[in-house]
């Protein structure tokens, strides 16, 4: 029996990988699917050049918005600028209010805080987090995961908030030793509310970092090409989830050529079928390889999308 894609509970789907190799057609595709048998689903794009709208012949913006034709899918494509958006709108006062109480602050501190590096990565997965806790979709699909890098980012608020708890309570007790400086500089919240805000957002990344680790609730999904690049940025990026603590649920190693009938295509597919083996040493054991086949023309469309996820989860593997 071929290995096919087995996500039957988890209810959030995410696909990563390099550009170019597929992650849009696979996270339609099985959308398409879960759509197809009944389920409520929201497939949603966080790259800079999105391409939802493009495949589903649909403009999506930064709102669930139906996708015509296809009755429970929604899409949507959310921008770096609207995550910081919602993000200020939510952590916005409380940031200013702890840090305004040692700090002589604009509340323009906050537009620059956002701009601090894995903000944005973490409040992305806040979003979705509640999204898919919410409970309003059966399945939320995620194109463009998080890749190894930003995985890396996501250490960086907790180091930000480190800093901003050390802060906070060296200057809480300066002003308590110095009750007039107490009184000079403006304290709007007293010593405990303040940390408490900090250990609150403390919580919240924390409560993140483990839902995306939740293997019954989240499954990875990684695309990539049987070439020395494809190889190569695979392994990056096994790693760094390894190390972040996050499993992979298939591997789908695309652009295979299935038949060769020419010199050309033989060549080829020696040359796929040499790394795909690489892979399946490496991977085989621990993930499902899936592979997929390089069709004559790209896959656009709703059926030709279709037809992509019956290989992914009725005919398996083409190799
Ligand atoms: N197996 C395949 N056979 C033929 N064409 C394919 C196959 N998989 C994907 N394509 C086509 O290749 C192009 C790139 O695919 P896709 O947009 O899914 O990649 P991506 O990983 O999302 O790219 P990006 O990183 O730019 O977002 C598209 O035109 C798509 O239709
Ligand atoms: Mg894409």
């Amino acid at each position: 029996m071929k290995p096919v894609l087995s996500i039957d509970n988890q209810r959030l789907v995410m696909i990563g990988g390099k550009g170019g190799v597929g992650k849009t057609t696979t996270a339609a595709s099985i959308a398409l699917r879960f759509a197809a048998r009944g389920d409520r689903v929201l497939i949603l794009s966080s790259d800079p050049a999105p391409s939802l709208s493009d495949i589903f012949e649909v403009s999506l913006r930064d709102v669930p918005t139906p996708v015509a034709g296809v009755p429970g899918l929604f899409g949507m494509e959310i921008s770096s600028e609207e995550v910081l958006r919602r993000w200020k709108e939510r952590f916005g006062p409380e940031i200013y209010e702890v840090v305004s109480s040692f700090a002589k602050v604009d509340y323009d501190f906050v537009e620059y805080i956002g701009t601090a590096p894995g903000i944005e990565e973490e409040y992305m997965l806040n979003y979705i987090m509640e999204l898919v806790q919410s409970g309003t979709y059966d399945r939320v699909i995620w194109d463009t995961a998080p890749a190894g890098h930003t995985l890396r980012l996501l250490h960086l608020p907790g180091i930000f908030l480190d800093h901003l708890e050390a802060a906070t309570k060296f200057y809480m007790n300066l002003y308590s030793t110095f009750d007039k400086l107490k009184a000079s500089v403006k304290l709007q919240a007293g010593k405990r509310t303040l940390l408490q805000i900090i250990s609150g957002w403390r919580e919240l990344s924390q409560q993140v970092m483990a839902f995306i680790r939740d293997s019954e609730t989240v499954a990875n999904l990684v695309v990539t090409i049987p070439e020395a690049l494809g190889v190569r940025q695979t392994e990056r990026i096994l790693s760094e989830f390894g190390e972040n603590g996050l499993s992979i649920s298939a591997l789908i190693v695309n652009y295979v050529i299935q038949n060769a009938d020419c010199d050309f295509h033989r060549r080829r597919q020696a040359m796929q079928r040499r790394y795909w083996q690489v892979l399946r040493e490496r991977y085989g054991p621990e993930v499902s390889l899936i592979a997929t086949p390089l069709a004559a023309e790209e896959i656009m469309g709703v059926d030709r999308l279709r037809a992509f996820a019956r290989i992914l989860f009725e005919t398996g593997s083409v190799w």
